[in-house]
């Protein structure tokens, strides 16, 4: 059990590699707060987790929203007394295939309120409680999008580079309290955001929505494998491996392990 009693915050839980991951974490042993917009969407995760024998809680929160963050790290503590590690799966992606002089102004700041300036509530306000629980792990998901390029959309672009800023800025704010950060960057998945996203560029393009979002579920993998690697990258097995990379490509875990040995 990597995660035995170990209490882990996944936001987006609802569905997607959030839910996937809240569902594996607590396969191996983690006390899991499901944390999600959608709070129906995370009570059904929660109710799976319990009724496979886990301990798991559902809590609503708006990751756009900083005293609904503050929130749900207190409401951690309520439940289960600390807190050992958090992973920000939440995201949204919002006019795809939207030349950037066309770009929609308040899309681009709806898209930097979930994406960035959730991730900075995120570590803003869990690092205190995973301080008094003798420290842990922070697990944030970027995108290839804002590192290496290749977006549909500037303001996901633009939020997920941002990410990978916050994580620069605040590893070795952290280290001397034993916290470790880490960047995620998961391979494309067939998720709603992934097909959404696909239909409306191609809608946006003249071509077929249908092809398009059927292109996407046939090529792309399910969240399996990415929610896989998050499970152990944050367990203390994933230590040992991981404790120097700060932005990590959720294809590559053997090699990451086997690079290390
Ligand atoms: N799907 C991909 O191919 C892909 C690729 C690279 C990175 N990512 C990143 O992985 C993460 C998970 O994406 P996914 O594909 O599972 O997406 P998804 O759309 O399937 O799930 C996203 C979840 O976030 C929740 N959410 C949205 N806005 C929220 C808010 N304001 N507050 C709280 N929760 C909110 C949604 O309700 C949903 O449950 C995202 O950060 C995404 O940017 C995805």
């Amino acid at each position: 059990m990597l995660l035995k009693d170990k209490v882990i915050v996944v936001t987006g839980g609802a569905e997607g590699l959030g839910r996937t991951t809240a569902l594996q974490c607590a396969d191996i042993g983690g006390r899991v707060i499901v944390a999600d917009v959608n709070l129906d969407g995370a009570e059904d995760t929660a109710r799976t987790i319990t009724s496979n024998g886990g301990r798991a809680c559902a809590v609503a929160v708006d990751l756009a929203r900083e005293d609904q963050v503050a929130r749900l790290i207190e409401q951690t503590e309520n439940i289960f007394s600390r807190l050992d590690i958090l992973i920000n799966c939440a995201g949204i992606l919002l006019n795809a295939g939207q030349r950037v002089d066309q770009f929609n102004t308040e899309s681009w700041t709806q898209v930097i309120e979930v994406n960035l300036s959730g991730s900075f509530f995120c570590v803003k306000h869990a690092v205190p409680l995973l301080e008094k629980s003798g420290g842990g792990v922070l697990v944030l998901l970027a995108s290839g999008a804002g590192i290496f390029g290749g977006s549909s959309s500037v303001a996901y672009a633009a939020s997920k580079g941002g990410v990978r800023g916050i994580a620069l800025c605040v590893k070795s704010q952290l280290q001397p309290l034993n916290i470790r950060i880490h960047v995620a960057l998961p391979a494309n998945m067939a998720t709603h955001m992934k097909i959404k996203a696909a239909g409306d560029s191609a809608e946006r393009h003249g071509e077929s929505r249908q092809e398009a979002e059927a292109k996407i579920r046939a090529e792309c993998a399910s969240p399996e494998a990415s929610a896989t690697f998050l499970a152990e990258l944050v367990s203390d097995d994933g230590a040992v491996a991981a404790v120097d990379h700060l932005v990590i490509g959720l294809g590559d875990w053997e090699g990451l392990k086997a690079a290390v040995r």
